[in-house]
């Protein structure tokens, strides 16, 4: 959404470092993330795609604090806070970090009305407002997303799918975020809508320099809005680069299997195509485990040394037939 400065090196707001996330106990604990850095810099949006069941939730809910981690550490503005915090950093991280859902009926209390839905973050970060602060709050941030502020008074069921899933946003704004977790923001929307939901958090981001991680399982629709995609398979990246570069060059098998399935803009192509299937079976590791590495600036891929060496001769061949 945001074009970057390239000349200006990028401050990160968000570092996700080796990063583990588990669940269940002994025998059944499973390792749902297993080592994933990334940085995401102020002002930008940072896609993370993969299949469901590859561990993208849980990397927003170990972001926001909801899980806790395994291994690893997640900085905020160079600050930890994963693991045991301070008061004050909590209550600002309570504040400046706000999550956006997929499915806007099933994340909204639906006996509660609008008014309390988008006003309830305030109840616990800032308990000094009065009762009619707390309603201009909830006013402005409706309108901030395009509703009328008597819809306050009203019940989600009341609201299209399209207004549930502005109320979702307008309770993240209503707090004053930096920084945005989208998780599936717009799957659950019809298509009809979906762009203007994509829009409006759009101009959210230009007005209030947000920075979001916009999570999904459809690349077709983050190459429209993402500066970077990291994606993500069983658990582990496997590869991260600007959006311009994932796409004209995917390095890695699953990168290109989920590539082959977008949809192209021309239908001469989309006819001929056959979709690719990634089998990570062909990948035996033995001696040689995949690490990740930086095989160009800021296109970083998991390769084991024989594999790296394949994508470097790909990206030789293909810069040399560009002259
Ligand atoms: N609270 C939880 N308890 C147990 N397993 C979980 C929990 N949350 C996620 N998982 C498991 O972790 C894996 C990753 O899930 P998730 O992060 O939701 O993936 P995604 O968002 O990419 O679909 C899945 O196998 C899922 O079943
Ligand atoms: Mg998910």
């Amino acid at each position: 959404m945001s074009l970057a400065d390239h000349n200006n090196p990028r401050e990160a707001l968000i570092q996700v470092k080796d990063l583990h996330i588990s669940f269940g106990e002994r025998k059944r604990r499973f390792e749902a993330v297993r080592g994933v850095s990334f940085d995401i810099f102020k002002g930008e949006t940072f896609g993370l795609v993969g299949e469901s069941g590859s561990g993208k939730t849980s990397i927003g809910r170990a972001i926001i604090r909801v899980y806790e981690t395994s291994g690893g550490e997640v900085l905020y503005g160079g600050q930890r806070i994963s693991g045991k915090i301070d008061k004050d950093l909590d209550r600002r991280v309570t504040r400046e970090i706000q999550m956006i859902f997929q499915d806007p009926m099933a994340s909204l209390n639906e006996r509660a009305k609008v008014d309390y839905i988008v006003a309830e973050g305030l109840y616990s970060t800032e308990k000094n407002l009065t009762r009619l602060q707390r309603q201009a709050r909830v006013h402005e941030a409706l309108m901030d997303v395009g509703l009328l502020p008597e819809f306050a008074a009203r019940f989600p069921h009341e609201f299209s799918g399209g207004q549930r899933q502005r109320i979702g946003i307008a309770r993240a704004l209503v707090m004053n975020p930096k920084f945005i977790i989208a998780d599936e923001p717009i799957s659950a929307l019809d298509v009809s809508i979906r762009a203007q939901v994509l829009n409006l958090m759009s101009k959210l981001q230009r007005e209030r320099g947000l920075t979001y991680l916009f999570i999904s399982h459809d690349l077709s629709v983050m190459r429209f809005i993402c500066d970077r995609i990291a994606v993500i398979h069983r658990g582990l990246l496997v590869e991260l680069a600007s959006t311009e570069q994932l796409f004209r060059f995917p390095l890695h098998p699953y990168t290109q299997a989920l590539l082959s399935a977008v949809p192209l803009p021309n239908p001469a192509y989309e006819r001929k195509k056959r979709p690719l299937i990634y089998d990570e079976r062909i990948h035996h590791y033995e001696n040689n485990e995949p690490t990740w590495r930086e095989l160009q600036p800021g296109h970083f891929v998991l390769a084991n040394d024989e594999e790296a060496r394949g994508y470097e001769d790909r990206i030789g061949a293909v810069k040399a037939a560009q002259g």
